[in-house]
């Protein structure tokens, strides 16, 4: 089997699911449940003996340590951290905690558990850790796309946090031995994203007539990429990937913000009209987020040229999906989007008045 960690979380529940349609190997999938967990997101596997969840923290070495002896897993695959920016700069304690010392716990825990594997099994184990785009930093408009060997230069307290456990996945590989793999995505959207990220947000607050907060001038840009391409991507670099190595893994799609609300837009428009009028009327500036990096891009081509992945999913039809997902799963949404989120929106949106 494979330990999945954070698989309760977006990109994770979606890898889970797209793992169980195309294997009967088993996941274990250990997850905090932090406000981004959401069990419901894995309710079609209920009864599934393929998946076996546990509730818990990648930090806590002991819980780690007895699963991997109980489970014997041949590969773990490390998705739990705290993901979203914004979080990160209101409160950047809990990032430093998960995103650096619960990875530094889990290297540990899976380091211990390898050296005490036979030989065969040693060789064979992988430790998959995925990272982000965001570690790089922030490009001007002419810039070349971000490579696998452009600098890191994180400018938030989440890409800091992402970066700092990236290079310690680095350093378990090159110190002990540990093999390793490392995925540095960017900006993914599909099913199952926890609506504070862009365009699950702007889905919601259009659908209620709310406005549909653009920060700054909304000519930052993102290279966006569907959720099943980068899990399968993941899947490629497990299989395929050369111990050690890091690859970047991005959609070819570079978009201004206001673009992809716009489209938003557009799509909500045709799928459920509001008599009220356009979506695009929602369209509001607000104050921008402090140290907003400009731009995002990714130079795929090494995953390409080495292991033979590409996206599947144009933008285009990816974002049709997505509103589709989300139009069809409100009650997911509602339920998400309850206590815990409205704290959340009065403290990221309230000092933000339209500018
Ligand atoms: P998410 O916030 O939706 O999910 C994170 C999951 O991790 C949640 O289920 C949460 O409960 C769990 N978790 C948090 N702390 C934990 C801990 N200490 N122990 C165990 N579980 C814990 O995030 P996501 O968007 O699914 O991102 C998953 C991974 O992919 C992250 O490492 C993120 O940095 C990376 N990534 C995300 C994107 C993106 O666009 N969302 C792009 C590139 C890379
Ligand atoms: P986000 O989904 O938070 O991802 P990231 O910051 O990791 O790229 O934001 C994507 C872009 O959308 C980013 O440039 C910030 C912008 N944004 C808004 O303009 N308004 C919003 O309400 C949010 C949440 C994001």
């Amino acid at each position: 089997m494979i330990l999945v960690t954070g698989g309760a979380g977006f990109i994770g529940a979606n890898f889970i699911l797209d793992w169980l349609r195309l294997h009967d190997e088993p996941v274990l999938n250990l997850d905090k449940l932090t406000y981004a967990g959401n069990p419901e997101s894995l309710a079609s596997l209920a009864g599934d003996a393929r998946h076996v969840f546990v509730q818990g923290d990648i930090g806590d070495r002991a819980l780690v340590d007895r699963l991997l002896a109980a489970h014997r897993p041949r590969a773990i695959v490390n998705f739990a951290a705290e993901s979203h920016v914004d979080r990160s700069i209101h409160g950047p304690e809990d990032f430093i905690q998960t995103n650096v010392v619960g990875t530094f716990h889990l290297l540990e825990a899976a380091r211990a558990w390898w050296m005490a594997l036979p030989a065969a099994e040693q060789a064979a184990f992988r430790f998959l850790h995925v990272s982000t785009d965001e570690v790089y930093g922030s490009l001007g408009p002419g810039d070349a796309p971000f490579t696998e060997t452009t600098p890191f230069a994180p400018n938030s307290p989440y890409s800091a946090s992402k970066a700092a456990s990236d290079h310690l996945v680095r350093a378990y590989h090159h110190t002990y031995g540990l093999p390793v793999l490392t995925t540095n995505c960017s900006n993914n959207y599909g099913p199952l994203q926890f609506p504070e990220k862009l365009i699950p947000l702007m889905i919601l607050n259009a659908t209620r007539g709310q406005p549909l907060p653009i920060y700054g001038d909304g000519m930052n840009v993102r290279d966006w990429l569907y959720v099943s391409d980068h899990c399968a991507a993941i899947r490629t670099v497990l299989d395929r990937g050369q111990v050690g190595e890091t690859y970047n893994v991005g959609g070819w799609n570079e978009m201004p913000n206001i673009a992809i609300v716009n489209t938003v837009c557009a799509l909500l428009d045709e799928m459920r009209p509001d008599p009220a009028g356009p979506h695009a009327r929602l369209l509001t500036y607000v104050k921008d987020r402090p140290g907003h990096d400009r731009r995002y891009a990714i130079d795929a081509r090494k995953i390409d040229r080495e292991l033979g992945w590409k996206p599947a999913e144009t933008f285009e039809s990816g974002i049709r999906k997505t509103v589709r997902w989300y139009l069809d799963n409100m009650q997911w949404v509602e339920r998400v989007a309850s206590g815990e989120y409205r704290n959340w929106l009065d403290r990221n949106y309230a000092d933000r008045s339209a500018t």
